[in-house]
């Protein structure tokens, strides 16, 4: 390797230490075995708690003081992925979540155009958000899923345990343990061994 090679190697090795240690900062009782590569965004305040040898690229964010993100042990979360919690996700252990997923738990604005038209101007006077009028439910992955690349997941679903679902699928609705599903919106495709 070049000198002004290896002294990039270590420029680009130092920047994600750095990046792991203000995340994990954000983590209580984060361990050491886990890598933080991504973002931890409590901006609304609440909590995310990381189990041990995880390796999290992807962007995690709490909107409110009591959302909750839960990761499990040993869980991959990919570059580009997006949880988005105003009140809980839960990713059980041995999780795979590929790249450029998006987990909603929350609609973020009304179903009522009269009431999301303030949004953006409270937004932007960093103003809180009125979560009264927004659906929220609870999502959660069960232990030994697999999520393909670019999947979206809608408020309210569970992914039973060993589940896959295929890239780009946009899943509506809980996936039972041990199936695979895909498409826009998911449907079953065949039961795995
Ligand atoms: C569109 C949306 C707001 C509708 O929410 P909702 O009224 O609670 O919808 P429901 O969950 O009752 O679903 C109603 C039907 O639409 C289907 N559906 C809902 N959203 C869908 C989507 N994005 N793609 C495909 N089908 C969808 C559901 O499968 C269900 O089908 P069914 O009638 O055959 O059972 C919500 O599903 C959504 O997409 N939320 C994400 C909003 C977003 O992008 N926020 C980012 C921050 S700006």
């Amino acid at each position: 390797m070049t000198l002004i090679g290896s002294l990039y190697a270590r420029v680009s090795k130092f920047r994600q230490q750095a990046k792991h240690r203000m995340n994990a900062a954000r983590v209580p009782g984060c361990p050491s075995s886990t890598r933080i590569y991504g973002l931890i965004d409590r901006r609304g305040g609440g909590e995310v708690r990381i189990g041990e040898n995880c390796l999290i690229l992807g962007l995690l964010v709490t909107e409110a003081e009591g959302s909750r993100i839960s990761v499990g042990n040993n869980v991959f979360i990919g570059s580009n992925t997006v949880l988005e919690c105003h009140g809980s996700i839960t990713i059980e252990d041995d999780v795979q979540l590929s790249y450029e997923c998006t987990l909603l738990e929350t609609d973020s604005h009304s179903q009522s155009m009269n009431m999301r038209e303030g949004d953006l101007g409270k937004h932007m006077r960093g103003d809180q958000h009125d979560w009264g009028i927004v659906a929220s439910k609870p999502i959660v992955i069960k232990r030994g899923a697999w999520i393909g690349t670019r999947t979206i997941i809608l408020k309210g679903v569970t992914i039973g345990e060993g589940a896959i679902v295929g890239a780009g699928s946009v899943v509506t609705k809980d996936v039972p343990p041990h199936t695979l599903v895909a498409g826009n919106p998911a449907c079953f495709i065949k039961n795995l061994a």
